[in-house]
C-alpha cells in the first residue's frame, strides 16, 4: 500500500489579486498548509503528494512561485497535474525540477510509490473549461496500467463523471468515452481521483472508482435544477487522504477551522 495527500484547486493568483475578486487565495493556501503541518502526525505516514491541477488562477509565474514555495513546506515527493486554470509553461518551469514533470508537450506521467502505480494525465485545453485527454496520454496510459503490478491510482484534473453540478458539468472532461475505453479491460485494481469540481463526489467509470477532492479555496453547491446558479461559495474547503491498501479508504479532510475535540 501507500498513502497520499491530494491537494487540488488552489487558484492561487499574483501578488495582491483575489481570485473572482473576492478570495484571497494565497492565504488561504498557505492557512490550509498551516493546518496540514499541524495535524500531520495523525495523516501519518503519508508517501507523496499529489496535486491535481489549477494550482494557478491567473497562469502568472509569481502565482506558481507561491504555490511551490507552499506546497514544498510540506517536505513530500510531489506529483502535479495541470488543470483548466493552469497554463503549462510558467507551471512546467515552476515544477521542472520534480523528475516526473516532462521538459516539453503534455505534463504527463508514470510514477512508482511503493508498490502503487501513479499516472499523471493532462487534460489541460488551453484557452477552454473543458478538459480533453490527448491520443498518445491515452496510450501512454494504456500501457502503463497493463503492466502494472499492484495498485494504480489515475490522476487528472477533470473528473471522468457528471457530478449534477450543470455549470461544471459543461466543462467537464470531453472524451470520458475514450477514457472509458481504454481502461475497460485492464485488469489492474485503478482508482481514478480528480479536482476541478471543488467537492466530494464518487462515481464510476466502468468498474473503475472515480473520486473527487475538495479545494484549499471554495465549494460549489449541488444544484440539480435548470435555473441553478452559477458560482462558488466560501467553503467547505479541504483535501484528501488515500490508501491504496487493501481497503482502499479515501477520506475528504476539511480545512475549515473547526472548534474541537469535544468529549462525549
Ligand atoms: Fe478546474
Amino acid at each position: 500500500m501507500a498513502r497520499f495527500l491530494q491537494l487540488t484547486d488552489l487558484h492561487v493568483v499574483a501578488e495582491g489579486a483575489h481570485a473572482s475578486g473576492v478570495l484571497d487565495t494565497r492565504a488561504l493556501l498557505e492557512a490550509a498548509i498551516d493546518r496540514l503541518i499541524a495535524m500531520r502526525a495523525a495523516l501519518d505516514p503519508l508517501d507523496a503528494l499529489l496535486v491535481s491541477g489549477d494550482i494557478s488562477d491567473d497562469g502568472s509565474a509569481g502565482s506558481y512561485g507561491f504555490a511551490r514555495a507552499q506546497l514544498d513546506r510540506l517536505g513530500l515527493p510531489m506529483f502535479v497535474v495541470p488543470g483548466n486554470h493552469d497554463a503549462r509553461a510558467p507551471m512546467r518551469a515552476a515544477f521542472a525540477d520534480l523528475d516526473h514533470v516532462p521538459g516539453s508537450g503534455q505534463i504527463d506521467w508514470i510514477a512508482q510509490v511503493g508498490d502503487t502505480r501513479v499516472i499523471g494525465l493532462d487534460t489541460l485545453v488551453e484557452g477552454q473549461g473543458g478538459g480533453r485527454l490527448h491520443d498518445d496520454s491515452l496510450a501512454m496510459l494504456r500501457d502503463a496500467v497493463a503492466d502494472a503490478t499492484g495498485p494504480v491510482l489515475v490522476m487528472l484534473h477533470h473528473p471522468p463523471i457528471r457530478t449534477g453540478i450543470r455549470f461544471m458539468d459543461a466543462i467537464g472532461l470531453e472524451n470520458t468515452a475514450a477514457l472509458n475505453a481504454t481502461l475497460a479491460d485492464a485488469r489492474a485494481d485503478i482508482t481514478l481521483i480528480a479536482g476541478h469540481v471543488h467537492g466530494v463526489h464518487h462515481g464510476r467509470l466502468g468498474r473503475h472508482r472515480v473520486f473527487t477532492a475538495p479545494s484549499t479555496c471554495s465549494g460549489f453547491a449541488l444544484d440539480r435544477r435548470a435555473d441553478a446558479v452559477t458560482g462558488f461559495y466560501l467553503g467547505p474547503t479541504g483535501c484528501a487522504v488515500i490508501d491504496t491498501g487493501a481497503d482502499g479508504i479515501i477520506s475528504a479532510v476539511p480545512l475549515d477551522p473547526a472548534d474541537g475535540p469535544f468529549s462525549f
